[in-house]
């Protein structure tokens, strides 16, 4: 059977920084209940004339280069986003034009903070059905562009930035189970509706959010254990979407695992969706915490709801 293994990981963020300081002066908050709260300082804002394709591209091109790949090897490219450059072209055939990668498919799919796992699933039952063979694999999002900075229960949370993957076929095992999920039945507890002035941004019932998120996260932990056999002590990391420190040590407590072996970013990122997991990835490879052999455990939880993990031997 052929399997698929990650070739290589990438990251990117935007150079502006809005810190809880800043957003002190723009809304009734304090760095200290944004800290509390949320275990976020700060996050990056992309650029005005920044798109998400442009953040997606950044963060391929460093995949591409610490894969050793040639551009044209990639047959495959997977953009999970919920903030497009347009509603269509989708960003996934934006990055095809930027990187120079011709005529192979690519498309964006929409699952909200779970969005990479969902592309981790799909490009790996790709690659085992003999479809594809080396996948671009990005989660990309600019959540400051539909961000109310009027609401501070939720403007504190989000940031702006991308996280890419090279997903190869190989004889090894890389990525040895990936689970999805989905429920539209919560659409309402955590959505951007539509307005008809075009102003749309995301509304959440945050407490409410925040205890569905630990229950499930908490399911899919089992369930992804259980679908392979697997103690909580043969994870060597959990590289989870970060949304608020307080769901990680949640899952961590859940795992019986230290939280210096939970891969936490969102101190400096924020939320930024999709880009989450593969940002986190990619920080903790290049600074040589994740090695080669290990076994990480990332998982997800986000609007519609969506869920899922993927556990993968790095
Ligand atoms: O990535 C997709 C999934 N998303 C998530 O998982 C996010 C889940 N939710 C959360 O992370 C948290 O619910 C929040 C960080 C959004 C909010 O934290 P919380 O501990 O659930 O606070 P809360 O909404 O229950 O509000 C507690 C209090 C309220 O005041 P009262 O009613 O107790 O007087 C809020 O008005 O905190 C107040 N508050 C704030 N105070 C200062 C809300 N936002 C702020 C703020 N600064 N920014």
């Amino acid at each position: 059977m052929t399997h698929s293994r990650i070739a290589g990981t990438g990251s990117y963020l935007p150079t502006k920084i809005l810190s809880n300081k800043d957003l002190e002066t723009m809304v009734d908050t304090t760095d200290e209940w944004i800290f509390t709260r949320t275990g976020i300082r700060e996050r990056h804002i992309a650029a005005p004339d920044e798109l998400t394709s442009d953040l997606a591209t950044a963060a391929a091109k460093n995949a591409i280069e610490s894969a050793g790949i040639n551009v044209d090897e990639i047959d495959l490219i997977i953009v999970a986003t919920t903030t497009p450059d347009k509603i269509f072209p989708s960003v996934a055939t934006m990055v095809q034009k930027k990187i120079g990668a011709s005529n192979c498919p690519a498309f964006d799919i929409q699952a909200v903070c779970s969005g990479f796992v969902y592309g981790i699933s799909i490009a790996s039952n790709f690659i085992k059905a003999g479809a594809s063979k080396c996948v671009l694999v990005i989660g990309a999002d600019t959540f400051s562009r539909i961000t109310d900075y009027t609401d501070r229960s939720n403007c504190i949370l989000w940031g702006d930035g991308a996280g890419a993957i090279i997903l190869q076929a190989s004889q090894e095992q890389g990525v040895i189970s990936t689970h999805i999920h989905a429920d539209g039945n919560f659409e309402t507890m955590l959505h951007v509706p539509r307005k008809d002035n075009g102003t749309d941004t995301v509304m959440m019932e945050g407490s409410a959010v925040f205890r569905m998120a630990v229950n499930t996260l908490d399911q899919i932990v089992d369930e992804t254990l259980a679908a392979n056999n697997m103690q909580k002590s043969d994870i060597d990391w959990l590289v989870p979407h970060q949304a608020n420190v307080r769901i990680l040590q949640a899952t961590a407590k859940k795992l019986d695992m230290s939280m210096d072996k939970v891969v936490v970013t969102v101190d400096k990122h924020g939320n930024t969706s999709a880009a989450s997991i593969p940002l986190a990835l990619d920080t903790a490879v290049r600074d040589g915490r994740i090695k080669r052999g290990e076994v990480l455990l990332m998982e997800a939880f986000g609007g519609g709801f969506t869920w899922g993990s993927a556990l993968v031997r790095y």
